[in-house]
């Protein structure tokens, strides 16, 4: 059973999400070294200097309207060696989440956003069979520090995706590939997450943790092959419902970040197409699918749990189709709601413009553009929409 909506709670989270390495600046993680080893088309280097700029930033998310801000806090700052913890980025943080507060923006806290601390990852990372001790121990520091102020948690972001990109397919660090590893770096992911929920409801017995995970609706690309719709079977199994499974119990919400659908192809393998061509694609190569959203709620499993859009956004240079996107994105959140799953909250990835990873900063997803000459901020009209649609619909959910 999951705990009680906290009383201070708006009944439907209206938010938008970041991570810490995306935009923050001058961080030194795995992802750093990652970039220095010129594998990515740029370094992520000042990102938007959100870490000068976060005052600037959060009046922002007052002028969009928003009542929750999902972000993460960076690992390799509060703990940059095994046996040092930063007061003053400890303090920032404080400082951020507080701010928040006063403002009634519900603050939801990412603990773990695919970066890790370099005395980590020069240790094997989360191939390392202590990983979910130091990520334990972590934890706890945060909840001694910030766990007052924090009533919603996902301790991990995507670990599928890490583990694909990571582990299986080497775009992202640490570069590896191989299947018995990338299954070993799951089980670690899932003690991890299991021993962070155990310190945190021990710190907060009501808090509501969960995890975030990527959801995509796989589809098999020719739907009369039973190939491929065996094909798209297990990757909805491996990719979406695998480690909610593994999880199990210990999740007092499932968190989902959607933003479209896969092909699955026999001679493929595993490896699903971003498209089936003769679809409008955003600027990752993504097609469009709000109706997807409908089937992977309507697929997983745990469904006694509440839902929190975690993530779903779109990169493009149009602003009008993120209108549109977002729009329709909605709509079928209503439309679940109307069905009964209970949805209690929708995240638009992503409040700034940022690092996108691997695809460097090419890609646009905010809802405020950022000149990243100047580090100028600037409010996109899909954000005043946004606003206005949270405003007509404050009373409705
Ligand atoms: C999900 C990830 O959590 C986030 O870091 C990323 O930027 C977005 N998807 C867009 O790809």
């Amino acid at each position: 059973m999951s705990p009680s909506w906290p009383s201070y709670w708006p009944p439907f989270l209206w938010g938008v999400a970041t991570s810490s390495h995306q935009i923050e600046g001058d961080n030194q993680n795995d992802w750093t070294l990652w970039e220095e080893q010129g594998r990515v088309p740029e370094p992520s280097g000042k990102a938007t200097n959100h870490w000068q700029h976060w005052p600037d930033d959060f009046a922002l998310l007052s002028e969009i309207g928003v009542n929750a801000y999902r972000f993460s806090i960076e690992w390799s700052r509060i703990q940059p060696a095994p046996d040092r913890f930063d007061s003053a980025a400890i303090r920032q943080y404080r400082n951020m989440i507080a701010f928040l507060r006063q403002n009634h923006i519900v603050p939801v806290l990412t603990l773990h956003h695919f970066t890790l601390p370099l005395w980590v990852s020069r240790q094997q990372g989360v191939q390392n069979p202590r990983f979910a001790e130091w990520f334990r121990r972590y934890t706890d520091v945060v909840m001694n520090e910030l766990g007052d102020l924090v009533d919603l948690y996902v301790t991990i972001n995507e670990p599928m995706v890490l583990v694909v990109m990571g582990y299986l397919i080497r775009r992202w660090p640490p570069g590896k590939t191989g299947f018995r590893r990338a299954l070993g770096v799951i089980d670690h992911l899932v003690e991890a997450h299991h021993d962070a929920y155990a310190v945190i409801k021990k710190a907060r017995p009501n808090a509501w943790v969960g995890l975030a995970h990527h959801v995509i609706d796989f589809q098999p690309f020719n739907p009369r092959n039973p190939l491929d719709r065996m094909d798209a079977r297990l990757l909805r199994y491996l990719m979406n419902r695998r480690v909610i499974r593994l999880v199990g119990t210990q999740q007092d919400f499932l968190g989902m970040n959607y933003y479209t659908r896969q092909y699955a192809r026999w001679y493929r393998g595993l490896h699903p197409l971003t498209t089936r061509g003769g679809q409008l694609l955003t600027d990752m190569g993504w097609e469009i699918q709000p109706e997807g959203l409908e089937t992977v709620v309507h697929d997983i499993p745990l469904t006694d749990r509440p839902v929190l859009i975690t993530e779903n956004g779109i990169a493009t240079e149009d602003d009008a189709l993120r209108q549109q996107y977002l729009r329709r994105h909605l709509t079928i959140v209503a439309n679940l709601q109307q069905q009964g799953f209970a949805i209690r909250g929708y995240f638009y990835w992503s409040f700034l413009d940022n690092f996108e990873w691997a695809e460097g900063y090419r890609p646009r997803f905010g809802l405020v553009g950022i000149d990243y000459q100047t580090e100028e901020r600037q409010i996109r009209p899909s954000a005043h929409w946004y606003r206005r649609v949270i405003e007509a619909n404050r009373s409705r959910y």
